[in-house]
This record gives structure tokens, C-alpha cells and sequence, in this order.
């Protein structure tokens, strides 16, 4: 949808004065946003038993890394025409840039071996590989917050929201949420208690 979005406001010259900034805007913006989703979904199936979100974590990972490759075209093509002095410059001279090409080079091995082939050719190292994430969710919102300089709220918030679902990890408060859930469901259900008239 998001694309389809653009492609239309595209169409209809609806991208602002600014194009190629509000392309660049939206697909960074889309990608932050797929990616905190990708983080949610392992809480959301621990925390809340919700296990049918747990096949949406690769194509929410995968489509976070394809809008990724939107916006680093856009910067690259678009904006930079390919002018790899520029843009090594632009890398060397602008950190937030720095910053998102880090958060991008985490990001191309977990796409790369986010097929089941590579899940058994690496075994438990996919596991360990696929931490990274955490690291390139991290990254991502360091960029966000150079890019924004004035009011660094939104991606402050974004930052709250992906360091809450890093938290819900750790094993200790895994455990606790896990028996305040198990204590819930084995909880026998209140009877309705007979009214003292009838
Ligand atoms: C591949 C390297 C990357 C480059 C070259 C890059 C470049 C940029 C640039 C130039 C902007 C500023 C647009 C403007 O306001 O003028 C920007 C904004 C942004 N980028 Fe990136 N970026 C990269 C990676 C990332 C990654 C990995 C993420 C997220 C995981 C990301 C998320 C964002 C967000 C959320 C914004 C701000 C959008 C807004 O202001 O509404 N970028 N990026």
C-alpha cells in the first residue's frame, strides 16, 4: 500500500515542492515502521499467545528491507545520480547518511539468509545471525534522529517503541510475563454467584 501510495501521489503530482525528499521521507518512514513490526512479532505470539502472527515476521522483515532498497535508491539515483564521489562524500561528511548505510549493510545478510534453505544451512548461527536486527533497528532510528535535527519527538518515540520490544526479550522478564500468562489461563473461571433471592 504504502508504494501504491506513492506511485499514485507520483502520478498525480502529489509529492510536495519537494519530491525526491518526500520519497525519501516515505520509504525511510515505511521501512522504520516494517521493521518494529518484524521486532513486535516474537512479543506479541510470547506475551500475548497471539501464534498467528508468527508467519508475518519474514515478509514484514522482507518488505521493511525491499522499501529499505527504495530509499537508498532514491538517495543514490535520484537524488545523487549515481555520482559515487558525491555519495562517498555525502557517507564521509553526513553521519545520519553514515549511520543509515550501517543500518542497511546489517540489514543485506539477514535478507540474503532469510530463506528456509539458509535456516538450515546456518542452524542455531541463523538464530545468532539474526539478531543483528536488533543492532539495524538500533541504527535506524540513530539515522532517523540525525536526519530530523528540530524536533527529534518521532523518533524518539520509534526509539521508546523498539527498545520496549528489546526489553520484552530479556529472559528474566520473559519469565515473569510468561507464569503471569500461564497463571491467567489455568485460572479457574468465575462461577456466576446465585443471587440471595432465587
Ligand atoms: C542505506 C542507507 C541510507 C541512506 C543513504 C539514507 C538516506 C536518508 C536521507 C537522505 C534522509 C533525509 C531525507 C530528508 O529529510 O531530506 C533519510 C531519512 C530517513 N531515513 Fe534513511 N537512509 C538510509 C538508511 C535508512 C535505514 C536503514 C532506515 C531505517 C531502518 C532509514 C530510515 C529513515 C527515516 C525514518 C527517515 C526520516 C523520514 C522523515 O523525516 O519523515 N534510512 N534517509
Amino acid at each position: 500500500m504504502p508504494l501504491a501510495l506513492l506511485l499514485w501521489d507520483g502520478a498525480h503530482n502529489d509529492l510536495t515542492a519537494n519530491p525526491i525528499q518526500e520519497i525519501t521521507q516515505r520509504t525511510g518512514k515505511t521501512a522504520l515502521v516494517l521493521l518494529a513490526l518484524t521486532l513486535a512479532v516474537t512479543p506479541v505470539n510470547r506475551v500475548l499467545g497471539v501464534r498467528q502472527v508468527v508467519p508475518l515476521r519474514r515478509p514484514l522483515g522482507l518488505y521493511a528491507f525491499f522499501y529499505l532498497c527504495l530509499h537508498l535508491l532514491t538517495f543514490t539515483v535520484l537524488d545523487y545520480w549515481l555520482d559515487l564521489e558525491l555519495i562517498a562524500q555525502a557517507i564521509a561528511e553526513k553521519p545520519y547518511v553514515l549511520v543509515g548505510v550501517a543500518a542497511f549493510t546489517v540489514l543485506v545478510p539477514l535478507a540474503i539468509t532469510s530463506t528456509k534453505n539458509w535456516m538450515r544451512r546456518l542452524g542455531r548461527r541463523w538464530r545468532v545471525l539474526h539478531r543483528l536486527v536488533y543492532v539495524a533497528a538500533a541504527l535506524g532510528v540513530t539515522h532517523y534522529y540525525l536526519v530530523v535535527k528540530a524536533d527529534v519527538r518521532e523518533p524518539l518515540l520509534y526509539g521508546a517503541i523498539i527498545a520496549g520490544l528489546l526489553v520484552l526479550r530479556f529472559p528474566p522478564l520473559r519469565r515473569v510475563v510468561a507464569r503471569i500468562r500461564v497463571r491467567r489461563l489455568t485460572r479457574p473461571a468465575r462461577l456466576p454467584q446465585p443471587s440471595r433471592g432465587s
